[in-house]
C-alpha cells in the first residue's frame, strides 16, 4: 500500500488523498465565510486592490491558527511517505480566492514550477520539495488547478521561460497581491513543455493533493460561477549534509 503511494507519486508526480478528518478544513471554511459576506456580484465588481486586501486579511486569520502545522501533523502518515522528517515547512499558507473568469487580470498564477521563482541558493531543494494543495470551497471539475501530466520528469534545462508582459493590474512587490502569493514578476513558459496537454486535478472539498514541486501546474482560470477558495503550502527537504539558509517563511518541523 505505502510503496503503491510512493510509486504512483514517482510516476505521476502527484497523489490525491482524502482527509482522515475534515474539522480543520471546516474551520478554514468558516473563517472564509466570515470574511466574504458580500454577494458574488459585489466581489466581481470590486477593484483588484480592494479585493486582494480582503483576501490578505482572511489569509492572516487562517494563519493565526497555525494551519500548515496542524494539517501536516494530522496527515503525518501520508506526508511521511514522501518526505523524511525533519523537513522545512512553509509556516504561512497562501489563500487562493479566485473570482470567476477574471482572465484579464492576474488573479491566479500561470503554469510554473516553484523553482521558477526561488532564489538560486534554494532552487535545488525547492525542486526536491512538494506542494500541498487543499480545496476549501466552491471547487469542482470546472475550476480545479491545472497541471501538465508527468511534467515533473522534464529536465529544467529544456524549459524555456520569458518574463510575462505587464498588465494594468500587475502585482507590486510588497502589496496585498504579493502577500497572497500572486507574482510581481511573472514568467511564462515558451518552450520545452506542451502546454496544450494540461488537465485539471480531480479534487474536491474533503480531499487534498500532494504534488512534486517539479510538476508544472497553475493556470487555474475559474470557469465556474462562484469564487474558488483553496489553500496551499510547501514542504522542502532538510539535510544536515547540504546546509543552506532556511528560506524565509519556512521552519524546521518534525512529525
Ligand atoms: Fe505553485
Amino acid at each position: 500500500m505505502n510503496s503503491n503511494i510512493r510509486g504512483r507519486y514517482r510516476k505521476e508526480g502527484y497523489c490525491l488523498q482524502s482527509f482522515c478528518q475534515t474539522s480543520l478544513v471546516r474551520s478554514i471554511k468558516r473563517i472564509i465565510e466570515e470574511h466574504f459576506d458580500q454577494t458574488i456580484t459585489d466581489y466581481c465588481l470590486m477593484g483588484s486592490d480592494e479585493y486582494r486586501s480582503i483576501v490578505a486579511e482572511c489569509q492572516d486569520e487562517i494563519n493565526s491558527l497555525n494551519i500548515a502545522e496542524k494539517l501536516v501533523f494530522q496527515e503525518k502518515k501520508i506526508i511521511s511517505q514522501f518526505m523524511i522528517s525533519p523537513f522545512l515547512l512553509q509556516s504561512r499558507v497562501f489563500l487562493r480566492a479566485t473570482r470567476p473568469s477574471k482572465e484579464q487580470i492576474q488573479e491566479y498564477v500561470g503554469y510554473h514550477r516553484e523553482s521558477f521563482y526561488s532564489d538560486v541558493e534554494h532552487k535545488h531543494i525547492v525542486d526536491q520539495g512538494m506542494t500541498i494543495w487543499v480545496p476549501i470551497k466552491n471547487v469542482n471539475y470546472r475550476n480545479t488547478l491545472n497541471f501538465i501530466p508527468r511534467s515533473h520528469t522534464i529536465p529544467s534545462t529544456e524549459i524555456k521561460l520569458q518574463p510575462k508582459s505587464e498588465d494594468k493590474s500587475s502585482v507590486k512587490k510588497g502589496s496585498s497581491g504579493h502577500k497572497i502569493g500572486l507574482l510581481y514578476s511573472p514568467k511564462e513558459i515558451i518552450g520545452g513543455v506542451d502546454l496544450t496537454t494540461g488537465v485539471r486535478f480531480d479534487a474536491s472539498v474533503g480531499s487534498y493533493i500532494v504534488f512534486s514541486n517539479q510538476l508544472i501546474h497553475g493556470n487555474g482560470i475559474n470557469n465556474a460561477e462562484d469564487i474558488r477558495f483553496s489553500i496551499d503550502f510547501n514542504i522542502l527537504p532538510h539535510s544536515d549534509k547540504t546546509p543552506v539558509h532556511i528560506p524565509s517563511d519556512f521552519e524546521c518541523f518534525s512529525i
